[in-house]
């Protein structure tokens, strides 16, 4: 295991993913005894604070947004006595110089979690490097948005490895960090059943869904410049593609698992002008209603006409040997019915059916791999129905079925953040994205877009709590194929 570090520093400490994520996931992991005893966690953010009205508003958080019946007064004073706060402004150098008085030695033992506005990436690395705190050494963390398209996320990684090498550089992905995305690899890795019929011969197809009830959030002037295609598609449904095709890693470590999956994402064909009306659809939610109660369309949460997508379905191909021809269907939404992330494979049907002669139909067997609301894995397989068959044998899909929350009740679910702050603190980049992965889904998702402005495509209006334009359902059913609900 490479060093443990001894400073945390967080940009953009009084956010809100730090409030609602990154805190509360550090106290998580300082529950259980997993923080180094002298990990210092400074966080900086243009709000002038001191360290104790930064403790404070940690505290209000980590009430707020840990889990009922998790907060420990006793353990929350250990926690809270590990922050500590500078104020920064970008554009002054002096700021930055306090920063690194406060750090210290930024040689040893220092990781930075950034997470700011593409745009303030390069003046913020600058920052950092002008005051020396760009000490090779150093573990830079990166969170998302890391760039609009391929041209400014390689500014961001090209800002970035001015100074900090690739293998200290730790992009986040916070799916990678989820429990049953982990399980995915388990599961095909770790059992010999799955990895046989893993493959076009006996897979028909895959459908990856991530549906959430939520609109914007307060995050409208972010998510109107991105849209769902950048801000679900390009990074997190693409690791899932990813994990799901790619093909069995030597080892189970940063560099065998980064390069099996970049191998898929190169692989994606490009969706041009020609098939793009094919092969997508994009949606904005109008008004509707989400469990009875009413919500506004996006355009009225936002104030203003807009032209970006909250719904976007995708047919998309991995041209190479083992899936040739085999759709992968994505879809995700905002101002769905129900918030649903799972991934849903779908095998062939047997070859010939035995049972046909007396009556009886078979369906192909499914695997559901169920990340939200629900952790879990079931397996539909046929069964016969009970009964002395008389008429005819009777066959029905049944599920094996397993609630990760049962089979593993004695474990606490935990923020996909905890996991990643953990591998950040001990240094295991697997579950962070390389820069070649990055760019991969950069340059199949600029493709898109590309092709949707030379088409003029732009969003179809769907009504809140639906399951996006009725397009979405025709990009299916063209195939034969029924979005699994
Ligand atoms: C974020 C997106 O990356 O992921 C949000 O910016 C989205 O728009 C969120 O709501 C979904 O994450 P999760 O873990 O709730 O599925």
């Amino acid at each position: 295991m490479a060093d443990r570090i001894s400073t945390l520093v967080m940009f953009g400490a009084t956010g809100d993913l730090a409030r609602r994520m990154l805190l509360p996931s550090l106290y998580g992991l300082d529950s259980d005894g997993l923080l180094p005893d002298n990990l210092r966690i400074i966080g900086t953010a243009r709000t002038a604070l001191d360290d104790a009205e930064f403790r404070k508003r940690a505290d209000a958080a980590l009430q707020e947004h840990l889990p009922e019946g998790f907060y420990s007064a006793g353990i929350a004073q250990r926690f809270l006595g590990r922050l500590h706060y500078v104020p920064l402004d970008i554009t002054e150098p002096q700021h930055f110089s306090d920063l690194a008085q406060a750090i210290g030695d930024a040689c040893h033992g220092v990781a930075i979690f950034l997470s700011t506005a593409p745009s303030l990436f390069k003046p913020t690395i600058d920052g950092l490097a002008g005051a020396g705190l760009a000490c090779p050494t150093v573990r830079m963390a990166l969170e998302k948005p890391l760039g609009t398209d391929l041209e400014s996320s390689r500014e961001i990684n090209d800002a970035v490895h001015a100074h900090f090498p690739e293998e200290r550089t730790f992009r986040i992905d916070h799916y990678l960090g989820k429990e049953t995305v982990q399980n995915l690899i388990a599961l095909r890795f770790a059992n010999l059943m799955f990895e046989p019929l893993w493959n076009s011969a006996h897979i028909d197809h895959v459908q990856i869904t991530v549906a959430e009830t939520v609109g914007l959030e307060g995050r409208g002037d972010y998510y109107d410049g991105s849209g769902a295609l950048r801000d679900m598609v390009q990074n997190h449904m693409l690791q899932l593609v990813a994990l799901v095709a790619m093909e069995p890693p030597s080892d189970f470590n940063a560099t065998a698992v980064r390069d099996e999956k970049v191998k898929v994402l190169r692989a994606l064909r490009p969706i041009t002008a020609a098939d793009v009306e094919a092969t997508t659809v994009t949606g904005q939610y109008a008004r509707g209603a989400i469990d009875g109660e009413p919500v506004p369309g996006y355009d009225d949460e936002i104030g203003r006409d807009s032209a970006t997508e909250t719904f976007v379905a995708i047919k998309a191909h991995i041209d190479n040997w083992r899936w040739k021809g085999v759709p992968f269907y994505l879809r995700t939404g905002k101002r769905m019915p129900m918030r649903d992330t799972e991934i849903f494979i779908q095998f062939k049907d047997v070859p010939y059916s035995i049972f046909a002669s007396r009556g009886a139909t078979t369906r192909p067997n499914k695997l559901i791999i169920g990340l939200q609301p629900e952790e879990s894995i079931e397996l539909r397989l046929m069964g016969k129905t009970p009964g002395l068959d008389r008429q005819g044998v009777r066959l029905r899909e049944i599920p094996l079925d397993i609630g990760l929350a049962n089979a593993f009740s004695e474990h606490r679910r935990r923020i996909a953040y905890e996991r990643l702050l953990l591998d950040l603190i001990e240094g295991d980049p697997t579950l962070f994205v390389r820069r070649d992965e990055v760019e991969a889904q950069w340059a199949w998702i600029d493709g898109i877009r590309a092709a949707w402005a030379e088409k003029g495509i732009g969003p179809r209006p769907y009504a809140a709590g639906t399951w996006g334009p009725s397009a979405a359902i025709a990009l299916t059913e063209r195939d034969g194929i029924s979005w699994h609900e």
